[in-house]
């Protein structure tokens, strides 16, 4: 038997998980609310609270879990990609967790992890299949040929779609993460309102920079017409950007499926808590006879389940690292 300790704190969510035997067993996530007083997170602020967090988000996870702290036969952090003051509260616990208990230490890569959030619970996605990985901070489209042998095929040249949807709130006087809330008023609304445009970028590769520019100026003219635009059109308005950002990301994927011929399409990242992104897919999946294996949304945004399930497998392949390990703010998959 394996108890392994899951620990993710790459960004603003202090999380620890228990996986036992390749199941999650506990899953604690602790928010940060203050970054919305701020419109986005604040490094510093963000390492504060993982301070005060950690030691009762891992003390719960145990006890969720059921079991002794002294059962645990190894931990698993993230090492990056991430803000590094962030990272070094994570990776600082789990090296003293270890060190003290004198069990094995494992990095996990938190690209790698959203994509391995797909072997938390079946039906799983089979070798080789395509990801598409969006969050606050990346998105790629990576050829996973095995569990830590990934290939990335594509990537944003600038803007995040996580980051699309939390700039465009902000324009739209939503407060952040504005993500979450443009996929609720984009439920009410008409996407065919508002004609955005779809960059033309080669390959595999995204842009949303331009997009959010051409928003900002479309409610700057439509602001000139009418002072109350925002507040009469906020539906239409999210719905036609959500749209957009779906038809970039999902054309994008159509692309390598076709390129690859692989037929197991999955979606990761905070992004695919996205409720038009899981539809659409789903939709295509139908479409093109695709497997689709779209997240449950506890697993989509940052949690130390997908760190403990990518840990396991590691753990299986004796993967461990040294007390001289340090955190890395840039990683790729
Ligand atoms: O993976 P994640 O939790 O953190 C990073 O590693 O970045 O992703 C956070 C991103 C934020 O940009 C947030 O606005 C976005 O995921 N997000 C959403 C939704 N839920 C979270 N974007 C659109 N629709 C959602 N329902
Ligand atoms: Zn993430």
């Amino acid at each position: 038997m394996a108890i392994i300790l899951g620990i993710e704190s790459s960004c603003d969510e202090t999380s620890a998980s228990i996986c036992i035997d390749g199941e999650i067993k506990s899953n604690i996530i602790a928010s940060q609310a203050i970054h919305a007083n701020y419109g986005g997170v604040v490094p510093e602020l963000a390492s504060r609270a993982h301070q005060q967090h950690i030691i009762p988000t891992v003390d719960q996870a145990i006890l969720d879990a059921k079991i002794h702290k002294n059962d645990i036969d190894a931990v698993a952090f993230t090492r990056g990609p991430g803000l590094l003051g962030s990272l070094l509260v994570g990776t600082s616990f789990a090296k003293s967790f270890a060190l003290a208990r004198q069990i094995p230490l494992i990095e996990v890569n938190h690209m790698q992890a959203h994509i391995l959030a797909h072997f938390i619970e079946a039906p799983y996605p089979k070798f080789p299949f395509l990801c598409l990985t969006v969050s606050g901070g990346h998105t790629q489209i990576v050829l996973v040929h095995d569990y830590f042998n990934m290939e990335l095929l594509g990537q944003t040249l600038d803007d995040a779609a996580g980051e699309a949807f939390d700039k465009t709130a902000k324009i739209l006087n939503l407060p952040y993460p504005g993500g979450p809330l443009i996929d609720r008023y984009a439920k009410e609304g008409n996407p065919d309102a508002f004609k955005l445009p779809e960059p033309q970028i080669p390959e595999l590769n995204f842009s949303f920079s331009g997009l959010k520019t051409a928003i900002l100026y479309m409610v700057q003219a439509e602001e000139k017409k009418n002072a109350r635009f925002l507040e009469e059109n906020m539906a239409d308005v999210c719905a036609s950007v959500q749209s957009r950002i779906v038809s970039i990301l999902l054309n994008k994927l159509k692309k390598a499926a076709k390129q690859t011929g692989v037929k197991d399409l999955a979606i990761a990242g905070g992004v695919s808590a996205n409720s038009g992104l899981r539809d659409s897919l789903l939709q295509m999946g139908e479409r093109y006879k695709w497997n689709v294996f779209i997240p449950q949304f506890e697993y989509c945004t940052d949690n130390a389940a997908m760190i403990a399930i990518a840990g396991y497998h590691k753990y299986c392949r004796n993967e461990f690292v040294g007390q001289d390990i340090t955190p890395l703010a840039r990683l790729h998959v």
